[in-house]
């Protein structure tokens, strides 16, 4: 079951998905002792990032027993600006009480771009407890929706190369040709949490899109995260909104 949540503005969003993120937080600590989340890259994120790290909501997670990754990660050192490392470090993880060794960062800024993305498989695997046949479980998995209709970096195009059994895959930019690393739909489908996070009308197309499930037949990449044992959850404001 698809659940779609409507914001006011940006701002609501923002102050939306943070308590959606700590109130998911929350009761995977409670259940399980600890909370594993794979966060999103661009710029919508930010603001939710940046409430994350402030009291109420950060006081409200017990980070010491936070494990965080990325959904995806461009081609650029850590420090660059188009790292979603260095956003997620600038807006939240630095901000927070988050041991060094709880934050597993792609390291897409490598040469070899297929050992980094085998690299990042067996960290998934050795800290969520995964077996060789079933995913990792996050319990919460952040995404965004490109104006192109991608997600975390599965292009439109080139959903065959996330199909897995890689758990983390190379890919290029469709237009750009620039490289990304990127979680496969095993990984996204086995999450127990899903959220996509969209603000703006320049999105309000691709997510009506997405939300037909296709467009002209094709299902587009959000429209293939479909988690088997889990939630699926939308939050837009209302510009995004079809
Ligand atoms: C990335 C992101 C990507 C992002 C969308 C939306 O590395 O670019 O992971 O999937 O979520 O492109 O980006 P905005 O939030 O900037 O619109």
């Amino acid at each position: 079951m698809t659940d779609i949540r409507l914001f006011d503005s940006p701002e609501d969003l923002a102050a939306g998905a943070a308590l959606f993120f700590a109130d998911i937080a929350e009761e995977s600590l409670r259940k399980r002792g600890r909370f594993a989340v794979a966060l999103a890259g661009g710029s919508t994120p930010e603001q939710a990032y940046g409430l994350l790290a402030e009291p109420p909501l950060r006081d409200r997670i017990d980070w010491t027993r936070t494990e965080v990754f990325f959904g995806d990660e461009r081609a650029v050192p850590p420090d660059h600006a188009e790292s979603n490392y260095c956003m997620a470090s600038r807006t939240l993880l630095s901000k927070v009480p988050l041991p060094d060794a709880n934050i597993h960062r792609i390291e897409a800024e490598r040469t070899d771009l297929e050992q980094a993305a085998r690299d990042y498989e067996r960290i998934l695997r050795e800290t969520l407890g995964a077996t060789k046949v079933s995913p990792p479980r996050l319990d919460l998995i952040l995404l965004g929706i490109g104006r192109d209709g991608h997600t975390a970096s599965i292009f439109p195009g080139s959903e065959e190369l996330a199909r897995g059994p890689e758990l983390v895959a190379h890919m290029l930019r469709t237009k750009t040709r620039d490289a990304r690393l990127t979680l496969t739909f095993p990984v996204l489908n086995a999450a127990r949490n899903v959220v996509f996070l969209v603000s703006g009308p320049a999105k309000a197309e691709i997510v009506s899109a997405v939300l037909e499930g296709h467009r002209g037949g094709d299902l587009l990449p959000p429209s293939r995260v479909m988690p088997e044992d889990g939630t699926l959850t939308f939050l837009l404001d209302r510009d995004a909104a079809p």
